[in-house]
C-alpha cells in the first residue's frame, strides 16, 4: 500500500514532467520514462544491468529499487528548474545519500596545517582568462578510486602528472599504489591522507614508479617499491596556495594543475553530470582532487576539476565548479587545502648496467680485455690460460682475478686507482656517481 502511495505521489510529481532539452545522455532518463510504474521498473532494470547489479534477494533489489525512485525523483526535480548544470542517474543512483558520503566523500582529510611552504606563484601578475591543462597534454585519463578512499593519492599523482609534463614533456600516468602502500607514516591508505605531505613523501623518497609498473588494487597492501627497479619521476618540494583567495589559486592554476580539497559529499555532488556546478555545497573539506584549468560559461567563471570516480560521474569524470564567488573560501571550499609539487630538473636516467670494475682490495693492473685484472708482480695476462705471469718464462703463475661490477658509489673511486685506458670519459663516470 505504501509503495502504491509513494509511486503515485512519484507519478504527481513527474506529472508536469515537460522539461525542454534534457539530455538523455547526461541524466540517464527521459521524462516518458517516469510515466508509469512499468516504465520506471523497466529504467531501473536497464539500469541496473548496465551496471552490473547482482541482488541478493528480491527484498534486496525491491530496497534498492526504492532508493532508486527517490534519488530519480530528486534528480528530476532539480532538472525540471533547468539550473546551471544537470544531474543525472549516473552509478551512485541506487545508493542513498548516507551510503554515499561514507563510501566516496567520507575519507579522512584532515584540515591541512597553516601553510608551511611558500607560495611560489604569489608575484605572478599576467594570468591568462581560461586555460585547460587537459588540451595541453598534461592530464592523464580520469581514474577510479572504487571503494577505496584514497582520493588524496589520486590527486597527489594527478598533480606530479602535470608538472612531470609541463617540466619533460612526457605524460606518464603515476601510481596511486604506491603512495597508499608505502606513504603509511603521514596517511593512512584507503582511509584518508593529506596531498601536501604525500608531495613531501615523493621528494623524499625518490619518485614515484608508474601505474602499469605499481597498478592500483584498491585495498592496502605491503609497500613493494624496493622492489621496483623502473623508471621515476621525481619532484623536488611541494608548495601551499595561500588560503582564502580564488586569485592565488588562478596564478597556480595557470602554471600547473594543483591538488584542492573540497566537500564533495552533498546530495547535488552524487549525482553531478554536466554544467557549472552552482549548487549548495560546504566547506567541510572530505575529498581530494585536482584543478586542471578554468575559464567562464556564458558569464559564469568555473573552475574545471578532474575527479577520481571514473568517467561516468560528471563531464567525462570531470566538474567544472562555480569560480569568483562572494566567500572567500572559494566553491565548496576550493582556496581552503590547495597545493602543488615544485619540480626543477629531469628525473633520474633509468639506472645503466654497471661497468666493470676492479676489485676494492685487488691492486694491480688490468688486462686489455678489461675484465681481468693481474697483480703488479706478475704482470703478464695469458689470456688463453687465464693466468697471470711474472715473466714470458714464467711457466705457472697465478690465477686472473675477474672483474665485478662496482657498486653504485664506488665506480668513481676504483676507476681512478685502477683504469690505465678507461674508455670512460669523464662524463659519463659523473651520471654514475
Ligand atoms: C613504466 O614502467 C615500466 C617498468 O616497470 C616500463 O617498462 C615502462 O616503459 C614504463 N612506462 C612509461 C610510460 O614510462
Amino acid at each position: 500500500m505504501a509503495a502504491i502511495l509513494k509511486t503515485a505521489i512519484l507519478l504527481m510529481s513527474f506529472g508536469f514532467a515537460c522539461v525542454a532539452g534534457l539530455d538523455f545522455s547526461k541524466t540517464g532518463y527521459d521524462p516518458k520514462d517516469l510515466e508509469s510504474e512499468g516504465t520506471l521498473k523497466a529504467l531501473y532494470d536497464s539500469w541496473a544491468t548496465k551496471h552490473g547489479r547482482l541482488h541478493e534477494s528480491p527484498g534486496a533489489k525491491e530496497t534498492r529499487y526504492s532508493i532508486f525512485k527517490d534519488n530519480l525523483e530528486y534528480i528530476h526535480e532539480h532538472n525540471k528548474k533547468a539550473r546551471d548544470y544537470v544531474l543525472g542517474l549516473n552509478q551512485f543512483a541506487d545508493l542513498t545519500h548516507d551510503e554515499f558520503k561514507s563510501q566516496y566523500a567520507g575519507t579522512k582529510l584532515n584540515r591541512r596545517r597553516e601553510e608551511r611552504r611558500p607560495f611560489t606563484y604569489a608575484d605572478v601578475t599576467l594570468v591568462p582568462d581560461s586555460i585547460d591543462w587537459r588540451s595541453l597534454g598534461a592530464v592523464s585519463e580520469v581514474k577510479n578510486q572504487g571503494s577505496c578512499g584514497g582520493c588524496w593519492a589520486f590527486s597527489t599523482t594527478g598533480a606530479i602528472e602535470g608538472i612531470n609534463q609541463i617540466v619533460t614533456g612526457e605524460l606518464v600516468s603515476l601510481s596511486e599504489q604506491e603512495l597508499i602502500d608505502c606513504d603509511t607514516e603521514s596517511e593512512q591508505g584507503c582511509n584518508g591522507g593529506i596531498m601536501d605531505d604525500a608531495f613531501d613523501y615523493v621528494a623524499d623518497n625518490g619518485g614515484l614508479h608508474n601505474e602499469s609498473a605499481y597498478p592500483y588494487q584498491e585495498v592496502q597492501g605491503t609497500c613493494m617499491r624496493d622492489s621496483l627497479d623502473g623508471p621515476v619521476v621525481t619532484i623536488h618540494s611541494a608548495a601551499d596556495v595561500t588560503r582564502k583567495n580564488e586569485l592565488n589559486l588562478q596564478k597556480a592554476v595557470a602554471n600547473q594543475p594543483v591538488s584542492v580539497a573540497i566537500e564533495a559529499g552533498g546530495k547535488p555532488f552524487q549525482f553531478y553530470s554536466g554544467g557549472v556546478f552552482t549548487g549548495d555545497c560546504g566547506t567541510e573539506l572530505d575529498h581530494g582532487v585536482l584543478a586542471v584549468g578554468y575559464g567562464t560559461d556564458a558569464g559564469t567563471d568555473y573552475w574545471i576539476v578532474k575527479n577520481s570516480w571514473g568517467p561516468e560521474w560528471g563531464e567525462s569524470g570531470f566538474i567544472r565548479l562555480e569560480r569568483n564567488i562572494d566567500a572567500k573560501e572559494g566553491k565548496c571550499g576550493i582556496t581552503l587545502g590547495a597545493s602543488y609539487p615544485v619540480k626543477t630538473g629531469p628525473n633520474p636516467s633509468p639506472r645503466p648496467p654497471s661497468p666493470p670494475a676492479p676489485r676494492p682490495d685487488d691492486s694491480g693492473v688490468c688486462c686489455h680485455d678489461q675484465q681481468h685484472c693481474c697483480p703488479y708482480d706478475k704482470p703478464i695476462c695469458d689470456l688463453d690460460t687465464n693466468r697471470c705471469l711474472a715473466s714470458t718464462r714464467d711457466r705457472f703463475g697465478v690465477a686472473m682475478l675477474e672483474q665485478t661490477p662496482a657498486t653504485w658509489r664506488s665506480v668513481k673511486p676504483y676507476q681512478k686507482q685502477f683504469s690505465t685506458d678507461s674508455t670512460l670519459d669523464e662524463k659519463e663516470s659523473r651520471s654514475y656517481a
